[in-house]
């Protein structure tokens, strides 16, 4: 795929923001578990959001850049803690921070990160070219990122003991875990525009749609995706007993048996590689999987939609093509 010149401008910018961040070398015990997390990549979706919403709303991206890593170090941080949370022993195709060392360091990393995401942010207390009011509103977009975060996160802990999920307390679940966090991203690059609260609202709207579909598929991904190319282990929600999309779902079509034995897996501490296969064969034999992807399309489509009623410029197209992108996306 050819990269169009401000794709490249853009995630230039975020590359080389990130490779010169200057961790101390001491204590390793502290910045060799963040280094070794940075270093495996990622996406970037969220710190590319946050540059082109900025540029979607007249701002110059660049202005956009400390806030585009805030909220990368952010997600990371949130992905330190989620791995020992989930029990998850790989994230990004190696050994997750908590396997490869320990809990107590994967928190503790994990704790610097947040720490080293409000750094970053100092620039719009710093900077002449920003207001009081709208560094605070930079900052109130953070934390309603980061607090939210935690409530999905609760509640995706909570349902794992609940046996009757419904569709709408999954949502309120991924809004927050996920959602939340992809808005903030986007909301960052318009407060940094300098947009009003109606068009804070707007880009909030467009990063719901996102960050829903975006984790659906994510639950989706995580029982048929190549795990190689995924660089997760497959069937970790069901081995985790996680109320994903498709067992909620499932739980709502299956005949009896398929349900018994769908909470049973799901409540089980030892679950083998047939279970996994078994529940995997009765999301096919329910249309589970063409039901997940129809939602997932959809909800990429009210993305789209949202960002049509923006102003026409590159930033508008580059937005357009990542969602289009995501809706295809494979990890
Ligand atoms: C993983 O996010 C956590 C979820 C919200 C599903 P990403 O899939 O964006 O993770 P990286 O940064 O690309 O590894
Ligand atoms: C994503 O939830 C939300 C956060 C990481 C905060 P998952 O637990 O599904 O994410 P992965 O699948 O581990 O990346
Ligand atoms: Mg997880
Ligand atoms: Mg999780
Ligand atoms: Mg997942």
């Amino acid at each position: 795929m050819n990269q169009s010149e401000t794709q490249q401008k853009l995630t230039g910018l975020i590359d080389r923001e990130l490779n010169s961040l200057e961790l101390p070398q001491t204590p390793s015990s502290l910045y060799e578990p963040v280094r070794y997390t940075l270093n495996l990549g990622g996406k970037r979706i969220r710190p590319y959001l946050t540059l082109t919403g900025c540029g979607l709303c007249g701002g110059e991206p660049e202005e956009a850049l400390p806030a585009a890593i805030a909220i990368e170090l952010l997600h990371n941080f949130t992905l330190l803690h989620d791995d020992i949370m989930d029990a998850a022993e790989t994230r990004r195709g190696e050994p997750s921070v908590f396997r490869k060392w320990d809990s107590a360091t994967a928190i503790l990393s994990g704790d610097a990160m947040y720490a080293w995401a409000f750094e970053q942010l100092q620039y719009y207390g710093e900077s002449n070219q920003y207001s009081k009011k709208q560094y605070a509103e930079i900052i109130n977009i953070f934390l309603e990122s980061a607090r939210t975060v935690c409530e999905g996160q609760a509640y995706d802990l909570a349902f794992e003991k609940q046996q009757n999920v419904t569709i709408d307390e999954y949502l309120t679940m991924i809004k927050g875990k996920t959602a939340a966090l992809i808005s903030g991203a986007i909301k960052l690059g318009g407060a940094v525009a300098d947009v009003d609260g109606n068009c804070l609202n707007r880009l909030k709207q467009i990063g719901a749609e996102i960050g829903i579909a975006f984790q659906i598929q994510d639950d989706l991904l995580d029982a048929i995706a190549d795990p190689e190319k995924f660089g997760k282990k497959k069937g970790g929600d069901i081995m985790e007993g996680k109320k994903t999309y498709l067992s909620i779902l499932a739980l709502e079509k299956g005949s009896k048996v398929q349900q018994d034995l769908i909470l049973s897996v799901l409540s089980r501490d030892n679950v083998s590689q047939e279970d996994v296969e078994n529940i995997t064969d009765i999301y096919k034999s329910l249309g589970i999987f063409k039901q997940t992807s129809d939602t997932i399309e959809k909800r990429y489509k009210n993305a789209l939609h949202l960002v049509s009623g923006f102003e026409e410029s590159e930033y508008k197209n580059e937005l357009t093509e990542l969602i289009n992108n995501l809706n295809n996306r494979e990890y």
